[in-house]
Order: C-alpha cells, then structure tokens, then sequence
C-alpha cells in the first residue's frame, strides 16, 4: 500500500517543510515513510535534514539526469529526497517528471510526504496537490492564513485530491485558535489534526539541521505532531496501481 500526502498552504513561511519532516518521524513508528522537497523553486528540506551536501537532489531528477534513486537518502528512519537550491536548476527542471520520480518512489514504501510550494502560481506548484491522494493544510491561526489555506483546498479538491485535515501552527494562544476555529471548522474539510505551540525546540532544531523529533523529541510541538500523525488516516490503495495513476496524472495547462 501507498497513501501520498502534500503539506502545503497559501502562504509560505507558515511551518510546512517543519510539519513534513515531524509528521514523517512521527509516522516511522508504523511505516516506510518517503520525503520528498517538491517545492523545487524555494527548497528547504536539505537545510531541515542535514543534506546540504547531498551530491544528486530532486533537480538532477527533474532535468532528467539521475534516477530518483539515487536522490534518495537514509536520514532519521525516513527516506529523505532533497532537492537543491540554485535557480540553475530550478530552471533546468520539468516539473512534469515529478510524476514518474513519485511512481517509482511509490513502489518501495508506504507512505510519501510532499512538501509543497506556497501559493499556486505555477505548475511546479500545483503538481504535488494535483498527484497526492490527501492534503494536509498547514495553517497559522489568522483569517488572512485561513482565506488562503481555503483556495488551496478548493484546487485540490478539484483535482480529486481529498482534504486530510488542517493543521494550526505556530500559535501562541489558544484565544487565537478559538478566534478561528468556528470559520475553520465551518470551511475546511477533513480534520482538525493538531494545534502546534511556537516553540522555541522547533527553531532550535532548524538551526541544529534536525528535525524537530530527531531535536527534541519530547517537546510539546513534538506530542502535537504525533498527535497530528496518529489523525491521519492512511488508506489501503496498491502501490501497483497508485503508481499507474501517478504515471498518467494529468498536469493542468491553466492553474
Ligand atoms: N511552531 C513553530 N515555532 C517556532 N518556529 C517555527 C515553528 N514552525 C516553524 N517555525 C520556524 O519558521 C520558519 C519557517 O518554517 P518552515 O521552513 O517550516 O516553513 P515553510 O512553510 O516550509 O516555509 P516556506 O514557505 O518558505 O517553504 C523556520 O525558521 C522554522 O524554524
Ligand atoms: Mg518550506
């Protein structure tokens, strides 16, 4: 089995590769877990993991000049595909070969994490939206933060793609989160997964070029992603037959 998961929302900056990288440590416990840095044009999982030396990346795949798999890499029990940061190869990639990259990745594991770019503005941005099977929306708790996750959700849902639930970060009172909660509740499908503190672990853990479980693993941020990951429902699809579907996924023309 294999279930596809893209971390996104409208605006950056809102604690996706973050969420990416918990919610794939979190899931090791269960399952194969692959991360993948599909936000090619504005990559950060290589700073996130401690893969900034890593020799092949995402955008070697995407030009067409490496096999996904050797841009894999072992890193805290997950599979860690990062991608690199020069506009060269931003430039250089076809977001289109995402597709095949993530059916090959499909056979061999359980579970993929896209991190996804913010905002929709291109096809390199809505591909990993377009190919997952749900959508994680990672949110702060604003209304501006809400309107935006919202256009994300209605996208994916256009393409099929179901809502796994959202997800509340960086909040810093829970009068925040009751502020918004009715709008969120009323708006989004799927879950509430988990309401994530800003942490003081989680920046620390940036600037270790960790992970925030590898960092701390018993901070609050940290129970509340795994609170987050336990929500999650992972389905039963084929790896055969979700790797078809990757393979002939339609790229939108118009976004
Ligand atoms: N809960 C939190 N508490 C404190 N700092 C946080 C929290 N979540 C994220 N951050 C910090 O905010 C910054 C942005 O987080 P992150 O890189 O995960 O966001 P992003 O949505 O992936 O950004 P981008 O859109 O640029 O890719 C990082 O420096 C990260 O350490
Ligand atoms: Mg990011």
């Amino acid at each position: 089995m294999v279930e596809v998961f893209a971390v996104a929302s409208g605006k950056g900056g809102t604690g996706k590769t973050t969420t990416t990288l918990a919610l794939g440590m979190a899931l090791i416990e269960e399952y194969d877990v692959t991360v993948v840095d599909a936000d090619t044009g504005m990559a950060n999982v290589l700073f996130h993991a401690g893969l900034t030396g890593a020799e092949t990346t995402l955008h070697d795949v995407l030009a067409g000049e490496a096999p996904v798999e050797t841009a894999v890499y072992d890193r805290f029990g997950m599979d860690v595909v990062p991608c690199g940061t020069s506009l060269a190869g931003f430039r250089e990639a076809d977001p289109t070969r995402l597709r095949e990259a993530v059916a090959t990745l499909a056979e061999n594991t359980d579970i993929i994490l896209l991190d996804s770019p913010a905002a929709l503005g291109s096809r390199s941005a809505v591909l990993p939206i377009v190919l997952a099977d749900q959508l994680v929306v990672v949110l702060q708790p604003t209304v501006p933060s809400l309107s935006d996750g919202l256009k994300v959700q209605e996208y994916a849902t256009t393409y099929g793609t179901d809502v796994a639930g959202i997800l509340f970060n960086r909040v810093t009172e829970n009068a925040a989160i009751d502020a918004v909660a009715e709008k969120a509740k009323q708006y989004f499908d799927g879950k509430m997964l988990a309401t994530v503190p800003e942490s003081e672990q989680v920046r620390e853990a940036r600037r270790n070029n960790e992970p925030l479980l590898a960092h701390a693993p018993t901070s609050e941020a940290g129970d509340a992603y795994r609170e987050a990951a336990l929500a999650l429902s992972v389905g039963t699809g084929h790896s055969d037959a979700v790797a078809d579907r990757f393979r002939s996924a339609v790229v939108p023309d118009e976004i």
